[in-house]
């Protein structure tokens, strides 16, 4: 029962975490443009520009939500197997220098100058691109490494086709033969097994990472036999359906528990099956 508490506290940081981004952004924009309306209408920066109220309480808010979001990710990541990432260091160091910006402004709010001000602002927006880096950290953690920029080097690098189009492209039957399965077998590894995979297990069991000293991410690797991830035919006796249909809350299962992109009945049905049509 408690377990499930602090689960769930610490499950709140995939929601907070997007309060302090957005709300240090904003308040960065807001003293950044006033200092440049400032330049812009050539008046004195000495005389005219001091931390704007708005985005004092912007600051304000970023600061409690960073508060937040930095003590649940701490609890979420607290049992990871995996080492201390730049993630969480960032993290960290992103709240201490909300912290320290949040010390900027209140000095600069007390002294009636333009150069703590200025400090202020310098801070602030240190801190802005700190979150952001940051986030987009973490966003590789949930979403797999490369999410976000994946689609965009397959535009620049549209002459070199990607590793699927090349296994789907270079005669199925010769490669469907190389793996002794049929070629049904393999259309449907293509289509539909590895895309699985790709999706929940590769960025711990792929070119990168090589958790449990496995890869997942070529047919090559999933059939080898030194892995005896699959057992042909017998999905039963295989590891991966073995690890795949866990109770979620077993250490072994995977992906593991604290993960996301569990395997849903389906896909989990898909491979099952799938494994069924391989001949020994
Ligand atoms: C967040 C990282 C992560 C993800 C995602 C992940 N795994 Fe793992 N996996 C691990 C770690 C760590 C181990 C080694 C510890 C262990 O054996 O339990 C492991 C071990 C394994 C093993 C045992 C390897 C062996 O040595 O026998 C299998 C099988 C496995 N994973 C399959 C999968 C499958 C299938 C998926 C996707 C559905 C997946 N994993 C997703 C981290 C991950």
């Amino acid at each position: 029962m408690l377990n499930h508490l602090i689960e769930f506290i610490a499950r709140t940081h995939l929601v907070v975490l997007h309060f302090p981004i957005a709300l240090i952004t904003v308040a960065a924009i807001i003293e950044s443009t006033r200092l440049l309306h400032i330049k812009l209408t050539r008046r004195s920066i000495s005389d005219h520009f001091r931390p704007s109220q708005s985005a004092s309480i912007i600051l304000a808010f970023a600061l409690a939500s960073t508060l937040i979001a930095t003590t649940t990710g701490i609890i979420l990541g607290f049992d990871e197997t995996t080492a201390v990432d730049l993630h969480r260091i960032l993290g960290i160091a992103s709240g201490i220098l909300i912290l320290i910006t949040t010390i900027a402004l209140l000095i600069a709010l007390k002294k009636a100058t333009h150069k703590p001000a200025l400090v202020y602002l310098a801070f602030l927006c240190t801190s802005a691109l700190a979150v952001s880096i940051t986030g987009h950290l973490g966003g590789n953690l949930t979403h797999g490494e490369g999410f976000l920029t994946d689609p965009l080097k397959q535009i620049f690098n549209s002459s070199s086709p990607s590793s699927f189009d090349s296994q789907s492209d270079s005669q199925p039957d010769t490669q469907a033969q190389d793996f002794n399965i049929t070629p049904d077998a393999l259309e449907t590894y293509n289509t539909i097994i590895q895309p699985i995979l790709d999706y929940s297990c590769t960025k711990c069991h792929g070119p990168k990472k090589q958790k449990g000293d496995i890869r997942l991410d070529t047919l090559a690797y999933l059939l080898d036999e030194d892995f005896a991830m699959i057992e042909r035919g017998d999905p039963e006796a295989s590891e991966i359906i073995y690890r795949i249909t866990l109770p979620r809350t077993d250490e072994d299962a995977m992906p593991p528990l604290k993960k996301s992109h569990p395997l849903t009945e389906s896909q989990i049905e898909s491979i099952h099956s799938w494994i069924t049509t391989l001949t020994p």
